[in-house]
C-alpha cells in the first residue's frame, strides 16, 4: 500500500505524523519522533522566550478524548532553530510550528526559523490556552495581517493551523482571507477551544489552569474536524493541500479524513496515550482499510467523499 503523500511539493514517507504539542517539546521527544514510523517531525509551537507553561494538571485524557491547557511550554525559537538541521537527518520532513504571544513575535520567529530551513512552517493561529489572549484565528482581520507579514519572510512552504469554525459563513470568510495570503497548506483543526470537563466524583474541574477550561481533542472532536477539512477542501476546489487533525485514533478515522480531503493526518491525543508505537498500528490499519476498499494509495481516495 502506498501511504506516501505530497504536501506543497514536499514528499512524506507516510501520511501519519504527530500533531504539534504531542510529545514534541524537547530534543529527546523530537528525536524519538524522528526514529519512529511518523511521516514527519512536527515541533511544539514555539514562542520567542522559552516557557514552562501552565501549572499541572494541564492535560487529562478521558473516555472519548482529552482536555488540555498546556500554556505553550517550549524551548524558545532559538533552541528549535538549532535543532531543526539535526532533525532533518532522519530523512523525513520537519515542520516547524510557530506561535507568538503578540503579533510582532510571529515575523521575528518566522525569519530565524526560516533560515534554519525546516521543510515546512506551520503558523499557529489557534492556541486557545493563554489566559487573556483570544485565538487569532477567530479574528479574520488580525489573521490576514499576520499571515501577510509572515509570508514576506518565509521562503519554505507556509501553512496555517486553524481553529475549528462552526458556521459556513466563517469558512467562507476565512477561505477568502487565506486565498489572499499566499498560504501553501492548511492544518485543520486545532483543539476545540475552551471546553470544560467535570469529575462528578470529586465535584471538580480536571485541569488546573483557567478554572478548568481547555482545548478538547480526541474522538469526540472528529465530526468537527471532518467538517472543517471538507468545508475548506470544497472552498478551494481540491487545490489546497490539507493536513487533517482531530479525532484520529485508528486507520478508519484517517480514511475518513482522507475522503474529506486530507492529504495527511496528524495525531495528538492517541499519540500522548499510546506513544510513538501508535504510528505502526495506524499504518497497518489504514493499509488494511484501503486494501479492503480496493485502493492502492492515499492519493487515490483523497477528497472522494460521496454526497447523497
Ligand atoms: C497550546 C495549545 C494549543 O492548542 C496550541 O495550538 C498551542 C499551544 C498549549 O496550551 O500549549
Amino acid at each position: 500500500m502506498d501511504l506516501t503523500v505530497n504536501i506543497a511539493g514536499v514528499k512524506f514517507p507516510s501520511c501519519f505524523m504527530n500533531a504539534s504539542g504531542a510529545l514534541c517539546v524537547t530534543r529527546e521527544e523530537l528525536w524519538t519522533l524522528g526514529r519512529s514510523h511518523a511521516g514527519a517531525v512536527v515541533t511544539k509551537s514555539m514562542t520567542v522566550e522559552s516557557r514552562q507553561g501552565n501549572p499541572l494538571p494541564r492535560y487529562v485524557g478521558f473516555p472519548g478524548g482529552s482536555i488540555n491547557s498546556m500554556g505553550l511550554p517550549n524551548l524558545g525559537y532559538k533552541a528549535y532553530a538549532e535543532l531543526i538541521p539535526e532533525l532533518k537527518q532522519f530523512g523525513k520532513p520537519v515542520i516547524a510550528s510557530i506561535a507568538g504571544l503578540c503579533e510582532d513575535d510571529f515575523p521575528t520567529i518566522a525569519q530565524v526559523i526560516n533560515e534554519a530551513k525546516p521543510d515546512l512552517i506551520e503558523v499557529n493561529l489557534s492556541c486557545p490556552n493563554i489566559p487573556g489572549k483570544p485565538q487569532i484565528g477567530y479574528d479574520a482581520e488580525a489573521s490576514e495581517r499576520l499571515m501577510k507579514r509572515v509570508r514576506k519572510v518565509i521562503t519554505v512552504p507556509m501553512g496555517v493551523k486553524l481553529p475549528p469554525y462552526f458556521d459556513p459563513a466563517h469558512h467562507k470568510l476565512m477561505g477568502d482571507v487565506i486565498g489572499r495570503c499566499g498560504v501553501d497548506f492548511l492544518n485543520l483543526i486545532n483543539s476545540v477551544g475552551n471546553g470544560l470537563v467535570v469529575d462528578p466524583e470529586t465535584e471538580s474541574v480536571v485541569i488546573k489552569p483557567k478554572g478548568g477550561f481547555g482545548g478538547l481533542g480526541g474522538t469526540i472532536i472528529k465530526p468537527v474536524a471532518l467538517a472543517n477539512v471538507r468545508a475548506f477542501w470544497k472552498y478551494f476546489n481540491g487545490t489546497m493541500p490539507i493536513i487533517g487533525t482531530g479525532g484520529v485514533s485508528n486507520g478508519v478515522d484517517a480514511f475518513e479524513h482522507i475522503l474529506c480531503g486530507a492529504s495527511a493526518v496528524q495525531v495528538g491525543t492517541v499519540l500522548v496515550e499510546e506513544g510513538v508505537q501508535v504510528f505502526t498500528r495506524l499504518e497497518q490499519e489504514l493499509s488494511a482499510c484501503l486494501e479492503k476498499k480496493g485502493y492502492k494509495s492515499v492519493l487515490e481516495c483523497r477528497g472522494k467523499l460521496k454526497e447523497l
